[in-house]
């Protein structure tokens, strides 16, 4: 199984990554330096986590400011910030670029202007919100999907719903290949074909995350994934806000939640 993914751009991109958003921003050093030691290339990173500043989703807030707050937000311009993102890609500042939290509408209005498409859309998604129809939209516009929460970010205050890590067929998945849950949920994520972004600020934690090469999910076993009840569990009510110019979830989601 790949390492990395090719990207329509011709890069590569590594299938694991550190996901940072929610560690501490004294602590995101010490995560870094021990997952570049056990072997990460790929950092996931943004200024809406409060340990970088930077940009991260259907969003748009005012300059110089970087958080997620009404007071901050202005209605979104998706053609003119993406011929922002294009004008990097051609300066060749950016060897790619690529979408966060964009549903399948908004992906497919994108692709409808850009002079470069999207080469990655990153979102959440696991064994509990496998994102089917988004997934299948990515594949044959040739957008990479990168998963965030690929553990179901258990512990977090934004999450809602049931836990990935003790979803029954993950365990009995994990029992059967001798495998931590976390490693079989990540497992999954590759062999379905995205990248995974798992966070952990401990070593340990860092190290059996990137553990999940040299084995594989036999397909009668990943066939039992599908039979999971799927659940959005990161929904975003912070975002919905008039001054975004959303003012349901299902606006900002385009219905799919
Ligand atoms: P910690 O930082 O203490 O390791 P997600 O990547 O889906 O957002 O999930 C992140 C959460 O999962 C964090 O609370 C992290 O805690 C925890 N976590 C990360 N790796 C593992 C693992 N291998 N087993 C159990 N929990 C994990």
């Amino acid at each position: 199984m790949a390492e990395s993914f090719v990207l329509s751009t011709g890069s590569r991109i590594p299938s694991v990554g550190l996901g940072v958003w929610q560690i501490q921003p004294d602590a995101a050093n010490d995560a870094i330096y021990a997952a570049v030691k056990a072997g990460y290339r790929h950092i996931d990173c943004a200024a809406a986590y409060n340990n970088e500043e930077e940009i991260h989703g259907p969003i748009r807030i005012k300059k110089g400011t970087s958080t997620m707050t009404p007071e901050n937000f202005l209605p979104t311009d998706i053609p003119a910030t993406w011929a922002a993102m294009e004008k990097l890609y051609d300066s060749g500042k950016a060897r790619a670029i690529g979408v966060s939290n964009f549903s399948c509408k908004k992906l497919h209005d994108l692709l409808a202007v850009a002079r470069v498409p999207p080469a990655v859309n990153q979102v959440e998604c696991h064994p509990v919100w496998q994102q089917d129809k988004l997934r299948k939209l990515c594949q044959s516009n040739g957008v990479h999907l990168s998963a965030f929460s690929p553990l179901g970010s258990p512990g977090s205050p934004w999450i809602n719903g049931p836990s990935v890590l003790k979803n029954p067929i993950v365990v009995s998945v994990a029992d059967k290949l001798q495998k931590t849950p976390a490693q079989v949920a990540l497992r999954w994520g590759i062999q379905m074909g995205h990248s995974v972004l798992p966070k952990s600020a401990n070593e340990s934690r860092i190290k059996e995350n990137i553990d999940i090469f040299g084995w594989s999910i036999p397909e009668d076993l990943m066939a039992k994934f599908s039979e999971i009840k799927q659940v959005r569990l990161l929904t975003a009510e912070f975002v919905v806000h008039p001054q975004a110019g959303y003012n349901t979830l299902e606006d900002f989601w385009d219905g799919e939640i």
